[in-house]
């Protein structure tokens, strides 16, 4: 078969953007990305995407209405088909077995039945969607046990690796694609298939097979892996903290190893994010599930020490303000769980703002591409208007960083945006209240030119000299 119509399910963070990008490198397939949500494809069709990434509105820009589509008609899309993504959400679980650690497939489940349903012709049934070990033998069971005479499916497995805020070079320039499948002829015919639409700007080398559940582990495992780091570098902070090293220090020193490599140790107040909380639950559950509670433990501790980062961090805010923020303006910059995406799914500033919010301070909040109301979900959890007019008594929300900070007492810096890096400082310090706190939870500012102006500068992984004059000391230029 050749690969002449592709239809995605699930139009999200991935969906979206791997289906404009296969649309923009493969003009001669007609890719139609379908969802149930009518507000979702209505945002794709409109010049304001549902997600923001950046040179993605330029992708949907050259090839939507030409070979790239989106659309609510599912019915349509699986029929026309020869090849059809599954990747729809697959959030942890919240009630019944596993809450709290297991993946809720329920998503995958429906759209295996919907294509069971619909489907008249054969199909591929890619799994792209993460999922646990042994998933795609769901998929299997469903489509197989209602096959109509005359339609044969395959199914593979194809995790996506791209990360929110470079999802489109990341898609573009990705390091491998990883396709598993069945080991038999037709298994590894379709395999080759769906290699031969990768190949299309892909290098052959670059494109990996494997097992099916070789291919759902490793997303699983690069994930845990990628947190991991993030967790390790973090647990030397206090320790920096508390010895004088400086974590950028030894972040470098480390990093210079070629065994280890320089990306992903970067301190922070901790990862979020949709994906590694999720899926290091899903494996810490898998591992239970398979009577290893030493995995499982391990990969908790990865997820354990975030949550004492996050939980660290706040309390040293509210320790500096004089242990407590009641009735104090705290300025929040940054409310995504990274720079270049609205995504606030997971994000820290969820974790800092709700513990400031319960110590009674008043937040003022400005990230650059997070939605108002996405804030009030975030702080409420729920889209229930009348609690969104509850929370607004102490949760307002600005158009620029400088309304946010003006009046304010102290200064979280939740999100790494490059925009935060260019403030004139010297006008923010006009406009706080003194003494004036600012925290950087991402180590991104210059905390000596900031402690020059007379800012009592926080991070995290190093400690600052104080600075004990205010504006005495020369030089006060900032960015
Ligand atoms: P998302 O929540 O942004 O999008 C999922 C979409 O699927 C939603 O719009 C929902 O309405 C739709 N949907 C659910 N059931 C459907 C059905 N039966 N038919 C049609 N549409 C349906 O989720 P996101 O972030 O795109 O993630 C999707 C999967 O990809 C998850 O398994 C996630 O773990 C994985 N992933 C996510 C990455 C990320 O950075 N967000 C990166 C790599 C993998």
């Amino acid at each position: 078969m050749v690969i002449e119509k592709i239809c995605c399910l699930g139009a999200g963070y991935v969906g979206g953007p791997t289906c404009s990008v296969i649309a923009l490198k493969c003009p001669d397939i007609t890719v139609t990305v379908c969802d149930k949500s009518e507000d979702r494809i209505k945002q794709w069709n409109s010049d304001k995407l549902p997600i923001y990434e950046p040179g993605l509105d330029d992708v949907v820009k050259t090839c939507r209405g030409r070979n790239l589509f989106f659309s609510t008609d599912i019915a349509k899309g699986i029929q026309e088909a020869d090849l059809i993504f599954i990747s729809v959400n697959t959030p942890t679980k919240i009630v019944g077995n596993g809450k709290g650690r297991a993946a809720d497939l329920k998503y995958v489940e429906s759209a295996a039945r919907m294509i069971a349903d619909l489907a008249t012709s054969n199909k591929i049934v890619v799994e792209k969607s993460t999922v646990p070990v042994k998933a795609a033998e769901i998929i299997m069971k469903i489509l197989r046990a209602n096959t109509k005479p005359g339609v044969d499916y395959q199914i593979l497995s194809n995790p996506e690796f791209l990360a929110e805020g470079t999802a489109i070079v990341d898609l573009i320039e990705a390091d491998r694609v990883l396709i598993g499948g069945e080991e038999t002829p037709e298994g590894q015919k379709a395999i080759q298939e769906l290699c031969w639409v990768y190949e299309h700007w892909i290098p052959a080398k670059n494109i990996l097979t494997t097992n099916t559940w070789s291919s759902e582990l490793s997303k699983l495992a690069a994930n845990a892996f990628l947190a991991q780091r993030i967790s390790s570098i973090n647990s030397l902070t206090a320790v920096c903290e508390a010895t004088g090293a400086d974590v950028a220090e030894v972040a470098k020193a480390v990093g210079r190893d070629s065994r280890i490599g320089p990306k992903f140790l970067e301190a922070s107040i901790g990862f979020g994010g949709s994906c590694f909380q999720k899926d290091i639950l899903n494996l810490i559950y898998l591992s239970e599930c398979l009577h290893l509670p030493e995995v499982a433990a391990y990969w908790q501790q990865v997820l354990s020490l975030n949550e004492f980062q996050k939980t660290r961090f706040t309390r040293k805010v509210i320790e500096s303000l004089f242990n407590t923020v009641t009735d104090k303006n705290i300025a929040i910059l940054g409310f995504s769980f990274k720079k270049n995406t609205g995504d606030t799914r997971e994000s820290p500033a969820i974790h800092v703002s709700k513990t400031l919010l319960d110590e009674g301070a008043k937040l003022h909040i400005y990230d650059p591409k997070v939605e108002p109301e996405q804030i009030y979900y975030e702080l409420t959890g729920t889209y229930v208007k009348t609690e969104h007019e509850n929370i607004k008594k102490c949760v307002e929300i600005h158009d620029t960083a400088y309304s946010a900070v003006t009046g304010a007492h102290a200064i979280v810096l939740c999100t790494e945006w490059d925009e935060f890096k260019e403030l004139n400082f010297n006008k923010i310090y006009e406009v706080m209240m003194k003494p004036a706190y600012l925290f950087d939870g991402r180590k991104i500012l210059d905390h000596e030119a900031l402690q020059r102006i007379g800012f009592h500068v926080q991070t995290i992984g190093k400690r600052l000299a104080r600075t004990g004059s205010i504006r005495a000391q020369g030089s006060l230029t900032m960015p």
